[in-house]
């Protein structure tokens, strides 16, 4: 009997001792991806309208296409060197999401598509998406929500019907299956992901 009991109290402290570590892994992953959100794309909806403004189209979708996964990649072997030894972290992958891409590079995997669409329904039923991180074990995946934030992103994410000609025919060029448009101001355009693998 007072084997049981012991054994009982044992896995219950265990438990409750791999719950709170998910638990402080949950929290550092999603730190780690409001900072990586910072380094890896700063200001963005900013730079977006400033270089509209003063390079025009053809220049901001380079701008845009520099943060292609292959960029990201590089960004993650910087990110890796900040916080690996630190956090004990293994590997990070970091990159855009989106329910309609434009680059089909970007396509979620099943996790980040359980959360695009958690937050399309909530969305839907009025409550704005926010910072989530799911996981459990060595493996959290943790993602920020991307809005058309200003006039700017309309021009390239807008009513097709609306876009400059020019546009049209770069984004044609280069993006033959485009579903990145019909997007208006303040919608839900994807998410920043941080995926996380610990030792
Ligand atoms: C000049 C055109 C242009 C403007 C303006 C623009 N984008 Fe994009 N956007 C692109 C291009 C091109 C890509 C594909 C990049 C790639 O190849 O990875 C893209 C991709 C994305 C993606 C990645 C998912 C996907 O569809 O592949 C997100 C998220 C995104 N844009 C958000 C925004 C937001 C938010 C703004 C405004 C702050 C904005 N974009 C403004 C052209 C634009």
């Amino acid at each position: 009997m007072k084997k049981t009991t012991l054994l009982l109290t044992v896995i219950a402290v265990f438990a409750a001792w791999n719950c709170s570590g998910d638990a402080k892994k949950k929290e550092t992953t999603l730190s780690l991806a409001q900072e990586s959100f910072q380094l890896s794309m700063p200001g963005m909806a900013k730079e977006v309208t400033t270089y509209m403004e003063t390079k025009g189209v053809a220049e901001t979708v380079v701008y845009c296409q520099s943060f292609s996964p292959e960029y990201m990649s590089g960004k993650e072997k910087e990110l890796i060197k900040l916080f690996a030894e630190k956090h004990n972290l293994q590997a990070v992958s970091i990159g855009r999401a989106s329910l309609k891409t434009r680059n089909s590079s970007n396509t979620p995997d099943e996790t980040q598509k359980q959360i695009l669409d958690a937050w399309a329904q909530s969305e839907q039923a009025g409550t704005k998406a926010s910072p989530t991180v799911v996981g459990k074990g060595k493996e959290y995946t943790a993602m920020i929500p991307i809005r058309i934030a200003g006039e700017a992103c309309l021009k390239c994410h807008g009513p097709a019907d609306t876009l400059d000609e020019e546009v049209k025919t770069i984004l044609a060029e280069t993006y033959p299956q485009d579903k990145a448009v019909g997007y208006s101001l303040g919608e839900l355009r994807g998410a920043f992901y941080f995926k996380a693998l610990y030792r």
